[in-house]
């Protein structure tokens, strides 16, 4: 039978055991287990929500595994339901298609590509295959046009892969590195595939703006581990690989896009994050038990708040459902008694319920007939589109509460 989860005790990076507790989320539904409602009544699984921080190699991550079968293989995100995702991955695969690819045949592979959004922008300039887990997404993907492998990566499948189609130019994964429990495994997978003149690059979210500007909701059993690019380059130089450039993109709040190879001349741009992680304390243990205070503090102004607004008979609804609204929900305990619904563009969330906290989620469309007084934005990574799109709404005296890392009405 298939194990649920397990608890490991070695650091996923560099397999020390300087592990110490820094945040504590308590036992949590899976952030993207979304019910039906016949299912409102059964037991729900639960898993210990609980980060750790590595003093040896700065890492911050989970240990507490949850099977990526039971998260990854029928999964409820999609990225092109997310417009602002969609349109910076189509110019993300452009930009690698213009720097990187040389010809037709060149073979880009991204791995955990979902619907395929990404590599079909470049399926005319090159040959493009995706890994993708998720059943359900895979063959979105493979109606896009791109030839997709319905499994999870790892070195024995970059082995196959390199027997049927020859090495890669390009690997791509977003979103994707933090959620990969076996990082080592990934990554020398990603060796084999790229071999000695190809690039792997990814973007995953970066640790200092989980811990400054964004949100603690980020945290969940998919995301495995929170990167700093000090704790990756750790990981990366061990391996024999080196980071030859990294930006920092404006994608759920900050992320890095990550350049590796074997051989490429390292730009300076890897010094100067590495340089202001260093001076953000990124390194020191101190400075993630000050944020986990935070986190508790926001959690009593964000419920004082709501429970003001409900005590003057406000009408509130959630704006977005996604995963990272699940962790603040859960963590904070807000169901039903304070949100009627919550709203959300992805079809398959429409017409389920939450995770943990059971409310229901509906399209947007009901927001024209049913307007609440205030509006909880989930989707707070996005305020700036949705804030622009929602003007109506906003003009009609509907306010919006942003829940992190400040409370803010707007
Ligand atoms: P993400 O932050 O992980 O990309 O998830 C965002 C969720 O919010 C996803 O389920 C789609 C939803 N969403 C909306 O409902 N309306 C919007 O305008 C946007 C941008 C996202
Ligand atoms: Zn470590």
């Amino acid at each position: 039978m298939l194990s649920k989860y397990r608890h490991r005790t070695a650091c996923g990076i560099c397999g020390g055991s300087g592990l110490s507790l820094i945040l504590d989320l308590g036992k949590m539904s899976l952030a993207n287990a979304f019910l039906k409602k016949e299912d409102l009544n059964k037991l729900e699984d639960k898993f210990p929500l609980k980060v750790y921080f590595c003093r040896f190699c700065s890492s911050l991550q989970l240990l507490d595994i949850v099977n990526p079968e039971l998260l990854f293989r029928h999964y409820n995100y999609l990225t092109s339901a997310s417009r602002p995702l969609a349109e910076h991955f189509i110019k993300m695969g452009k930009d690698l298609a213009d720097k990187f690819v040389a010809s037709p045949n060149d073979l880009v592979v991204e791995i955990g590509g979902n619907d395929g959004v990404l590599l079909a922008g470049i399926k005319d300039r090159s040959r493009v295959l995706n890994i993708e887990p998720a059943e359900n997404i895979a063959e979105i993907s493979r109606k896009s046009g791109v030839e997709t492998i319905p499994d999870f990566f790892n070195l024995k499948l970059a082995e196959e892969i390199v027997r049927k189609y020859g090495n890669a130019k390009v690997v791509v994964a977003n979103n994707v590195m933090a959620h990969v429990e076996n990082l080592r495994e990934a990554f020398s997978g990603v060796k084999k595939l790229i071999n000695s003149d190809g690039v792997f690059v990814f973007e995953v979210h970066w640790v200092g703006n989980l811990i400054g500007e964004g949100g603690f909701d980020q945290i969940y059993h998919e995301h495995v581990f929170y990167h700093s690019l000090t704790a990756l380059k750790y990981l990366v130089e061990g391996l024999g690989l080196k980071i030859f450039d990294v930006k920092l993109v404006p994608i759920h709040g900050q992320s890095m896009r990550v350049y590796v190879a074997e051989g490429k001349e390292v730009k300076k741009s890897v010094a100067t994050l590495l340089q202001r992680e260093k001076k953000m304390k990124l390194n020191r243990k101190e400075t993630f038990v000050k944020f986990a205070k935070r986190v508790s503090k926001n959690k009593e102004k964000l419920l004082s708040l709501l429970k003001d607004l409900k005590k003057n008979g406000k009408r509130i609804t959630g704006y977005g459902a996604p995963a990272k609204g699940n962790t603040l929900l859960n963590y904070l305990g807000i169901g039903t008694d304070t949100l009627d619904f919550l709203t959300d563009t992805t079809i398959f969330k429409q017409g389920l319920y939450s995770p943990g906290m059971h409310v229901p989620v509906v399209g947007p469309e009901r927001l024209l007939t049913d307007i609440p007084d205030y509006i909880l934005l989930l989707a707070w990574n996005y305020t700036d589109l949705i804030l622009e799109k929602e003007r109506e709404l906003r003009n009609k005296g509907v306010k919006f509460i942003i829940p992190v890392p400040e409370v803010k009405i707007v």
